[in-house]
């Protein structure tokens, strides 16, 4: 059984099409499953002719919106010629997206890279250079409730427990105020249960899908400390964080450490499927021919991508855009929690923040009121986080002026929240 919205023949048509075609298993749950007919800027259309100011970047892919005409001319001129796929061929575009990747993270310890197509090979890939790095090495540490992704070790470092028993998780500030001092014993008690086994620690800047927490500057450092004293790859796992997001080019600027390891992905190459680790180069050098090799990673599209967003981050100023029209986001959802207090918290940093709604079953109807919005304009969000958090991510490039309408939106929509 599909969902289906009243009047809207076209879109419940294509939805029992899905329900029909394709297992369910491909997409998470959203109580609009939203049937896009055209993209452009910072809005949706549908094909029932609904208009929606997206506030999902396509799950934080999009970040430099939809149809981006500098974006769009430089991923032609990039791949101009070339193949659009080059596995096991060398082309100079790929050297340069990542010489430019690499300038533009100047980092000491990002020192060279490997391709994935997709955040969670770039997580396993990350895993495997250290795992081969110290092969006499099996513990490893991750931060709890994080999600690196469905696949292989990415899978096994998400969430509370594991199913691979060299797992170790450590807590990641979240609701409780817990003093530094609870973190560091924490670590040190780690240290030494396990000592010289422990092959590295995978964290994210924030978490994303437990709810939208960003902690503390000292808990990051915190971990970034203990990894350097120990020798232990700090891997910094950037997929949905990267480029700009978080009010930095890159959270391990916001977060000011300087990781062994960042994984990209998603809004890396704004909408072509794209993932990088970039780190210490004996570590990426741990690998040898083929053991980190598979058909699609570093693609000639994704490369072009790649340089054609770089071209527009540093031509239109994105991450300053990002850090002007930060606070009216946040402060347009605390005019929205004034009115509906059903709100119950708003966490979040640049342009990505979680807003806590008190039940999942009005999360659920936030996220569809918006959608049917008013006289056919709405706001897209995803399914909530952890149940009941509204995830906003809307593309990095989005005005004052866009948001302004979106809270518009929402202020009349939600008073049929129930
Ligand atoms: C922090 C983080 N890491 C890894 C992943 C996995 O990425 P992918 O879905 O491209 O495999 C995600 C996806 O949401 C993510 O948010």
């Amino acid at each position: 059984m599909s969902i289906e919205h009243v009047k809207e023949p076209a879109g419940n048509a294509i939805r029992q099409a899905y329900a029909r075609l394709i297992g369910r298993g491909q997409s998470t749950y959203t109580p609009t499953e939203i049937v896009v007919k055209k993209a452009k800027g910072v809005y949706l259309w549908t094909v029932d002719g609904r208009k929606l100011i997206d506030f999902t970047s396509g799950v934080l892919v999009s970040n430099l919106g939809y149809a981006h005409p500098r974006f769009e001319e430089r991923c032609k001129k990039y791949r101009k010629g070339l193949p659009r796929n080059a596995y096991n061929m060398l082309t100079e575009l790929q050297a340069q997206a990542t010489q430019r990747l690499l300038k533009t993270m100047a980092s000491p310890r990002l020192q060279k890279a490997l391709w994935a197509a997709s955040g969670s090979e770039g997580v396993q890939k990350a895993m495997w250079t250290a795992l081969h790095r110290y092969p006499s090495r099996n513990i490893l540490v991750a931060t709890r409730y994080g999600f690196h992704g469905k696949k292989g070790l990415a899978a096994d470092v998400t969430g509370e427990s594991s199913a691979n028993p060299d797992v170790r998780f450590i807590s990641f500030p979240m609701h409780e105020e817990r003093p530094q001092a609870f973190f560091e014993n924490e670590l040190a008690d780690l240290w030494t249960a396990h000592r010289d086994q422990i092959a590295l620690l995978i964290t994210e800047p924030y978490l994303g899908a437990a709810g939208s927490f960003h902690p503390p500057k000292w808990y990051h450092q915190l971990l970034q400390e203990w990894c350097h004293s120990h020798d232990i790859p700090f891997i910094f796992d950037e997929v949905q964080s990267c480029f700009g997001r978080t009010g930095h080019m890159f959270a391990y600027q916001t977060y000011e450490v300087e990781p062994d390891l960042v994984v990209l992905g998603k809004g890396l190459a704004n909408g072509e499927p794209a993932a990088v680790v970039v780190g210490r180069a004996d570590l990426i050098d741990a690998l040898d021919y083929g053991e980190a090799s598979d058909t699609f990673s570093g693609s000639t599209m994704a490369c072009a991508a790649v340089c054609a967003a770089l071209d527009v981050f540093e031509e239109e100023e994105v991450v300053k855009h990002v850090q002007k029209v930060s606070e009216h986001c946040r402060a347009g959802f605390r005019g929205l929690q004034r009115e509906y207090p059903f709100i119950r918290a708003i966490r979040g940093e640049g342009l990505v923040f979680g807003v806590e709604i008190d039940t999942p079953q009005r999360a659920n109807q936030c996220v569809l009121q918006a959608y049917y919005g008013t006289h056919k304009k709405g706001v897209h969000f995803l399914g909530p986080l952890a149940k009941k958090v509204l995830r906003v991510s809307p593309p990095l490039v989005i005005t004052k002026k866009e948001l302004d309408e979106a809270f518009e939106v929402l202020h009349t929509a939600w008073k049929l929240v129930g």
